[in-house]
């Protein structure tokens, strides 16, 4: 599927019970994000953020998301995932795209993020939009076996 074949529209409501399933799905593979099974797919649909998501839609179904967390300090947050089968495919950088437009409308400074350093095609997409690495978080998070990893803190000035 090309590119322009996939669109990006803010979060909805009906869209809860999809975001809380891609989330089980990528936590499943623990790899790329933070959360690790097991995922209370039931409790995460009621309180996922809808305000500040946008999600990458192909063929009707939701299959990416990026989250912008607004702080008060004039800097918002990114936490981003794809769906397994539809990666390399240029929904990252739709929805990437799509966030640094949300953001700069709403008049923020800069979008921050944090990144495992084994994380290379999050690392390489980041890049891509001008981000830079602005600082490591060492053993910082300790993953469910026990293993810390690091953290690379990542901006970008909008
Ligand atoms: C990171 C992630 C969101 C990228 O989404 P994607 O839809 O595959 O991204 P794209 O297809 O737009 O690719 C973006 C860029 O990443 C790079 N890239 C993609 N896959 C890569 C890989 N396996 N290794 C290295 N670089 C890669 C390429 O430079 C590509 O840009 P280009 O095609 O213009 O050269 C996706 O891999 C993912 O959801 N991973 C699991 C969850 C996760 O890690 N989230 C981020 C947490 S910080």
């Amino acid at each position: 599927m090309a590119a322009d074949e996939i669109s990006v529209r803010p979060a909805e409501d009906g869209d809860r019970s999809s975001l809380a399933l891609l989330l089980a799905a990528v936590a499943e593979e623990r790899v790329g994000i933070a959360a690790e099974p097991p995922i209370d797919v039931e409790t995460l649909t009621t309180i996922c953020r809808i305000d500040g998501t946008l999600v990458a839609l192909a063929e009707g179904v939701i299959v990416g998301e990026v989250s912008v967390e607004p702080s008060w300090m004039g800097f918002g947050e990114i936490g981003m995932m794809v769906a397994a089968d539809w990666r390399g495919r240029g929904i990252g950088t739709a929805l990437v795209a799509a966030a640094v437009e949300w953001a700069r409308a709403r008049e923020l400074h800069k979008l921050a993020l944090s990144v495992f350093p084994h994380n290379d095609a999050a690392i390489a997409l980041y890049r891509k939009f001008g981000f830079v690495a602005e600082g490591r978080l060492v053993q910082h998070v300790r993953r469910a076996d026990g293993q810390l990893w690091d953290l690379i803190e990542m901006g970008l000035l909008l």
